[in-house]
């Protein structure tokens, strides 16, 4: 059917250019698990330390080996960026050697780590040596105000680590990302938190992701959002966000939006985000699991793994393979059979999908609800 509105037009000529990067899937960012270790116990963690074999953690040469293939193997022109995440990936002590050696390809000169802050504010130093190595953004968790902090992340004095290394990085100048996973038992406090990151730390972004019932939480309800609940984050990030968007080009200014929660509809897209949702994952997006398993971002079931690059070459995995991550028509099942957002949305993140097909939870639908 033609497109009748502008807002038809905007959404169609997305979906193109979204369909184009499925055919052609170009590697444009690797997430890498450094490690499944950790230093804390978060309640919610959607990847655990538990249930996996730390001893088949990639050694340094062994990941430098693969981003050295990948340099080899691929076309890297529109290369975008490295995600580093875990596990908590400054507990691998060899962080800083890994960084080091793959600086040598200008394409790996944009680095993000993403951290719970605690060994990043007991070691200050590590700010200036970071910036030697290509990173330049750091996303640190604070889930709440203090209490609510300790409490989910299970460590007292966790907060006074993660608000202090989020107040280091910006002094350092790294774009910082403070990012709060929205749950039952903060909702009510994210405005007043939230006021007291921007006065105080003045990050870049303040970004909310919407809890998911996955790892620790898969099997325990009393943390996930009502709709009701989901409602009010997303009408307070709207409202947030269209005024942080009047001031964009101010960089002291800090931006407001959501994570990869899901699709929300065309009636909240592109207003409480700078983009349109759609999965990325295994699209433009590959992800080095801690143990050298190829996927995506490591939220993602390990059901979800295409390949190992301790025996595959990268490039024939990310070529061959993923067709799951490509191919939505197997997640036209349950809720998403039926439903008239399927065209837009193809059924929702991967990392909310079970081995069986089934979704573990819609945003859009919740959202939707009574309740
Ligand atoms: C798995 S952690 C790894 C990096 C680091 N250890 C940290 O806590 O930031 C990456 C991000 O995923 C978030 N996360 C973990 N479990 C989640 C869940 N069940 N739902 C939504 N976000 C989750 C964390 O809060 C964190 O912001
Ligand atoms: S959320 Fe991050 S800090 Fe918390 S247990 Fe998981 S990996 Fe560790
Ligand atoms: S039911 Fe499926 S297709 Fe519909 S909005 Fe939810 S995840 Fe997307």
């Amino acid at each position: 059917m033609m497109a009748t509105t502008p807002w038809e037009v905007l959404f169609d000529n997305w979906k193109r250019r979204i369909d184009t990067l499925v055919k052609e899937h170009p590697l444009q960012i690797i997430s890498w698990e450094a490690t499944r270790r950790c230093n804390l116990k978060c309640v919610h963690c959607g990847s655990p330390a538990e249930a996996v074999n730390h001893n088949e953690e990639l050694t340094t040469d062994e990941i430098v080996g693969a981003f050295e293939q990948i340099a080899n193997d691929f076309d890297m022109a529109g290369f975008r960026h490295i995600n580093i995440t875990g596990g908590e990936p400054f507990v691998r002590k060899d962080l800083l050697e890994v960084l080091k050696r793959i600086n040598k390809w200008p394409f790996y000169r944009n680095i993000d780590i993403q951290t719970n802050g605690v060994i990043l504010a007991d070691h200050p130093e590590l700010f200036s040596e970071l910036k030697l190595y290509g990173v330049t953004g750091l996303g640190i968790s604070i889930d709440g105000l203090e209490n609510t902090h300790d409490d989910f992340r299970q460590m007292k004095g966790a907060f006074a680590k993660a608000y202090k290394a989020a107040h280091l990085g910006v002094k350092h100048g790294y774009v910082v990302t403070v990012s709060l996973v929205a749950h039952s038992k903060n909702v009510a406090e994210i405005p007043e938190f939230f006021q007291m990151v921007k006065d105080e730390i003045k990050p870049r972004v303040f970004r909310i992701m919407t809890i998911d019932p996955i790892g620790r939480v898969e099997h325990d309800s009393q943390y996930m959002l009502s709709s009701e609940q989901l409602r009010r984050v997303i009408e307070f990030l709207r409202t947030e966000y269209q005024q942080s968007c009047a001031t964009y080009f101010d960089p002291s200014v800090t931006m407001v939006e959501m994570g990869c929660g899901g699709w929300m509809g065309k009636e909240l897209e592109g207003m409480f985000r700078p983009m349109i949702f759609h999965c990325i994952a295994g699209i433009n997006n590959l992800g080095i699991l801690y143990d050298g398993k190829l996927g995506s971002c490591s939220n993602i079931s390990r059901d979800f793994i295409e390949g190992d690059l301790r025996s595959d070459r990268i490039r024939d995995v990310w070529e061959n393979r993923y067709q799951r991550y490509r191919n939505y028509e197997w997640k036209k099942t349950g809720e998403c059979a039926e439903c008239d957002q399927w065209n837009y949305c193809h059924g929702g993140p991967m990392h909310k999908r079970h081995y069986n097909g089934d979704m573990c939870d819609c945003l859009f639908n919740n959202y939707n609800e009574n309740g």
